[in-house]
């Protein structure tokens, strides 16, 4: 067993904190009051490489692996929580399932300039009835002739009104539910879609989450993804991958916050000494870089499960629940060691804090990840 490293992993960690330190970290705060989702940062990101780091090189990518990306989005969002589930959204929800059920022809028309970083990807599962029920969807596909003419709407799309790929579930057959459910790729300018009402968000608030509305919307046969009535099982494969990487942004939240702390107990100076050095705050920071710590080896366990083609549903749910519940709790002790500081925008912490929240939500919420885990370990 080995906890280093490779020199790969470590190469891409350093180039993708330069970057995220020097071309994300200056306007994250600025982005997430203005709610402005930038198109430059992602532009750079894919100059780097990064929006396909999975991916063959045939397919656009640069051919590393899910240990690679999960780096990626915690470096991101140590800075930038936002950026980081850009990327997220981006590879695992709509570049994964591309990757993983669609046909050659797909993936060079599709994957390729994704990965690239061209084109945006999404993913439209949840809808105004049904959110952790999925399998309670209403949005219908209906075959005529040559094109599926879908009808519904879909609700909290990260990437939504930037995107112009989603990956979205309907039902071609209603009566059967999970296996009547269908898998589409769908493009921003196909006829009878459009981008609804955009969330005002606690935070991630430069990640633009919007409504994608389906009315009469034709979509050809070829943009089937996988097979009819495979839908469902695509979507909840596609989030046991995704899962990992909001555990990656959780970490990188986390560490954002563990870092502004320390820095500040080491030089706030309190009964004539640093905060650091009095025991209610050294406790803290060290309970905290614990339970990051923690929360990282279960993150990379995952991912390196899933670059090894082995299992990883489950270690994927429990390191979601782990990182979700440490980045809420770590971001909280860091408000408090602040202070009276920390609860006002001078200083990062108080967006950490916002920002953590959502990890404990989306991609399945922590009772979600439990209802997961626990069949897992009983079926
Ligand atoms: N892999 C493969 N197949 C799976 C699977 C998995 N991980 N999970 C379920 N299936 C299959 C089952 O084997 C079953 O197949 P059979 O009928 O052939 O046996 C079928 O799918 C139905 O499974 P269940 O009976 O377990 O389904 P359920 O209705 O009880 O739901 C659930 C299971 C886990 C609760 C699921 O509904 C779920 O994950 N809910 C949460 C949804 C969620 O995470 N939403 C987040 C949306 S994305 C997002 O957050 C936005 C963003 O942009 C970041």
């Amino acid at each position: 067993m080995n906890f280093r490293l490779s020199e790969e992993h470590e190469m891409i960690r350093k180039m993708v904190r330069d970057f995220a330190r020097n071309e994300v970290a200056p306007s994250a705060a600025e982005r997430d009051e203005n709610e402005e989702f930038d198109r430059g940062i992602f532009k750079k990101m894919a100059g780097l490489g990064l929006t396909g780091i999975p991916w063959p090189e045939e397919y656009g990518g640069i051919g590393s692996d899910y240990l690679a990306y999960c780096i990626a989005v915690e470096e991101l969002s140590r800075v930038c929580a936002s950026t980081g589930v850009t990327l997220s959204a981006h590879t695992s929800l709509a570049g994964w399932p591309i990757y993983k059920f669609g046909s050659e022809e797909q993936k060079q028309k599709y994957l390729k300039p994704m990965a690239l970083g061209e084109k945006i990807g999404a993913y439209g599962l949840t809808e105004p009835g049904s959110g952790s029920d999925a399998g309670g969807m209403k949005t219908t596909a209906r075959l005529e002739g040559d094109h599926y003419v879908l009808n519904g709407s879909k609700i909290f799309i990260t990437n939504g009104g930037v995107a112009h790929i989603y990956i979205v579930f309907a039902l071609t057959d209603p009566a059967n539910r999970h296996k009547g459910t269908t898998a589409f790729i769908i493009e921003a300018d196909f006829p009878g879609f459009s981008v609804g009402k955009k969330e005002k968000k606690l935070g991630i608030r430069s990640s633009p989450t919007t409504e994608i509305i389906f009315e009469d919307c034709q979509v050809p046969k070829e943009n089937v993804l996988g097979q009819e009535g495979e839908g469902f099982k695509i979507a909840m494969m596609t989030l046991d991958g995704g899962r990992n990487g909001i555990a990656a942004q959780a970490v990188g939240i986390a560490q954002g916050a563990l870092d502004a702390a320390v820095e500040y107990a080491k030089g706030r100076h309190q009964f004539g000494k640093p905060i650091a050095a009095q025991q209610g705050v050294g406790f803290k920071l060290a309970d905290m870089a614990t339970q990051i710590e923690a929360s990282r080896l279960l993150t990379y366990q995952a991912a390196w499960l899933e670059s090894e083609g082995l299992p990883y549903g489950k270690e994927s749910a429990m390191s979601k629940l782990m990182a979700g519940d440490t980045a809420m709790k770590v971001t909280t002790d860091a408000v408090q060691i602040f202070g009276g500081y920390g609860y006002t925008k001078d200083y990062p912490v108080e967006r950490f804090m916002r920002d953590a929240k959502i990890t404990q939500i989306y991609e399945g919420t922590q009772e979600i990840q439990r209802l997961v885990i626990s069949r897992m370990l009983t079926k």
